[in-house]
């Protein structure tokens, strides 16, 4: 078994004429999967119920004989002109109240029932020709769904809210306790007077706007339930996927995941972003983690630039390799690319691609044919696994809760997550990501970060987890809000005071731009008056109003450890405190790694990975603690 290689082919962009040139330099390349027909709705299905499959039919089966395997697409990203000419209501509203028209891609409403209709049949149709072809290796159904418009409040939009809400809460008085709509005159006589959280003159309800994000991506997990059923029903044994975006706001993955026969993710680091490769190493451990270990596959990246950022640097070649690799190396079983044959035309012709419009005499294309080449060493790493003592807590609610109007400070749920990330990756400790529902059995080490919004029963693990002997760490900005938004029962932190040993006297922000005085270092971002109940203090804040209050404590509990922290130290800081917790674990240390190289295990092959310019001599020791 090799490691997948290839990316989305769009051959429809194309005279017939160029596809024996792409087959060849596909095989050239060793390229052994391309996903086809993303964007083909047009193309397949002209006018409504007439379908043309010829040019399909035909590339499917050169791409066969040339031993290339088809992701074969729904097709249904993009709806064509004459849908919406024909039923403009499918056209999707945004917050400000503004109908987004045609011409570009996405425009639909995820609720909209001629959408979905019309959607099921045309993967109905393309499941009946396709289902048995012998190029077809797997399933992709619609595209990044939300990475546009996740968000839709046209009236059917509103209609359906009502129906989730009333599914969720039975009666309008039970909306109306959750809600908290006792607060400015928001009680609602019926459901039928609620719509969707549109523009409002001041903040709308948090309850409110929280559950029409939950059930935003419901709606879209809904559209790619309907359209998996369908192929499902005619293709049983093909398996099915459909592309994420890393660490999305707008789509819950957790509830996606166990949907998903195979996990893939589509990935763009920005090359001139000195931390990419630590972000992308974040979203390859979290893709692994939404496999639940199992092998997940780099769906798109790009060769070299993208066209959609201000100024689109190029991605150097061996940027492009290491990043490639590190994905392999996180437990990728494919590496694929946006897309194989640069277009000329339309909103992406500026866009990279495995092939470029320079051609093969070309820096670009050289790194794309020895990759292709080079993985084929990597093919006995395919299917290891990749095996993290450190989980990191990861909720979707606490994202949307947190970052919504009206709380304490513009927090960036991500920043929290990537700070406590840092130290990790740069010591070469692989790390996973859970929910609070996860087992946390297997790990020796669990952060909590800006976990804001949970129901305090589902902190005991966390607190059992200490108990038989974990070490656990807990920072400022978790356990504040139910999951309702309501503020947590028995003050902040709820059960978790216990655990940690303290208690939350007052929050006291940090201004923007300025920082805290802390024993050893400084602390960002955060910082709140904290009392130890019975809790050891390992560092103070040592400035203004809080000097003297802790800053980072730590208790016994049971066989483990519970830390606190009252703020986000500065990384060196951090890294030394991280290191202490990381010994107590009893989790091997990696003595040795330069700064900017990575180093992680899959299967019995540990990567070393090079992220800056030049070579790097590395000799890696591995400590045991
Ligand atoms: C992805 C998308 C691709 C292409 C790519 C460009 O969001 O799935 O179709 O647009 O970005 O970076």
């Amino acid at each position: 078994m090799t490691i997948w290689f290839g990316g989305d082919y769009n051959p429809e962009q194309w005279p017939e004429s160029v596809w024996d040139e792409d087959i060849a330099l596909m095989q050239r390349a060793r390229v052994t999967l391309v996903t086809v027909g993303v964007f083909s709705w047009a193309k397949l299905e002209p006018s409504e119920g007439v379908y043309t499959f010829g040019w399909l039919d035909r590339i499917m089966d050169k791409l066969h004989a040339a031993g290339i395997r088809v992701d074969l697409a729904t097709a249904t990203a993009s709806p064509p002109p004459w849908l919406t000419h024909r039923y403009p209501e499918v056209l999707p509203v945004t917050e400000n109240g503004v109908r987004l028209q045609v011409g570009s891609r996405q425009q639909y409403c995820p609720s909209s029932p001629v959408y979905r209709r019309l959607a099921q049949n045309l993967v109905t149709a393309i499941v009946d020709r396709y289902a048995s072809h012998p190029a077809l290796e797997m399933w992709h159904i619609n595209n990044e769904y939300g990475c546009h418009l996740s968000r839709c409040y046209c009236d059917v939009s509103a209609a359906a809210f009502r129906v989730w809400l009333q599914r969720r809460y039975r009666t309008i008085d039970q909306l109306n306790e959750t809600w908290g709509t006792a607060f400015w005159s928001q009680w609602y006589g019926s459901f039928d007077e609620v719509y969707t959280p549109s523009r409002a003159p001041y903040y709308r309800n948090p309850g409110q706007v929280l559950d029409f994000d939950r059930f935003s991506s419901d709606e879209l997990l809904d559209c790619f339930r309907e359209e998996a059923a369908v192929v499902r029903a005619g293709s049983p044994r093909i398996p099915l996927t459909t592309n994420f975006m890393g660490f999305f706001k707008p789509v819950d993955y957790w509830a996606w995941a166990s949907e998903l026969d195979l996990i893939c993710d589509d990935s763009y680091p920005d090359p001139s972003d000195p931390r990419s490769p630590m972000l992308a190493a974040m979203s390859r451990d979290l893709m692994r983690s939404l496999a639940a270990g199992k092998p997940w596959i780099l769906m798109e990246q790009a060769a070299s630039a993208v066209n959609w950022r201000d100024i689109n640097v190029a991605k150097p070649a061996g940027m492009m390799r290491a990043l490639s690799l590190q994905a392999v190396a996180r437990g990728a079983d494919g590496v694929l690319f946006f897309q194989w044959r640069q277009s000329d035309r339309g909103g992406e012709r500026f866009h990279s691609a495995m092939l470029p419009h320079a051609g093969t005499e070309t820096v670009s294309w050289r790194a794309i044919e020895a990759l292709g080449h080079e993985l084929d060493q990597h093919s006995d790493v395919v299917e290891g696994a990749v095996v993290a003592s450190v989980a990191m807590v990861f909720e979707w609610d606490s994202w949307w809760s947190l970052e919504q109007d009206g709380v304490p400070a513009r927090l960036s749920y991500l920043a929290l997550l990537q700070a406590w990330y840092l130290p990790f990756f740069e010591a070469g400790i692989t790390v996973d990501f859970v929910t609070t529902q996860s087992d946390l059995s297997g790990y020796s080490l669990v952060i909590v970060a800006g976990l804001f919004a949970v129901n305090p029963s589902e902190l005991s693990p966390l607190h059992d987890f200490a108990d038989r002997g974990g070490q656990l760490i807990v920072s400022f900005q978790s356990a504040i809000v139910d999951r309702t938004g309501r503020l947590m029962p028995g003050g902040f932190l709820g059960p978790l005071a216990g655990t940690l040993g303290v208690r939350i006297d007052e929050f006291t922000p940090i201004a923007a731009g300025t920082s805290a005085e802390v024993e050893g270092g400084i602390g960002s971002l955060w910082a709140e008056r904290i009392v130890s109940i019975d809790s050891e203090i390992l560092v103070r804040f040592t400035d203004g109003d809080l000097a003297g209050s802790p800053a980072v404590t730590r208790r016994r509990v049971g066989q483990g450890t519970a830390h606190y922290f009252a703020t986000m130290p500065d990384p060196e800081l951090l890294a030394t405190l991280i290191q202490g917790i990381v010994a107590a674990a009893g989790i091997p240390a990696r003595e040795g790694i330069p700064s900017g190289t990575e180093v992680v295990k899959r299967g019995t092959v540990t990567y070393v990975i090079n992220h800056r310019e030049g070579t790097v001599d590395v000799e890696v020791m591995e400590r045991s603690n």
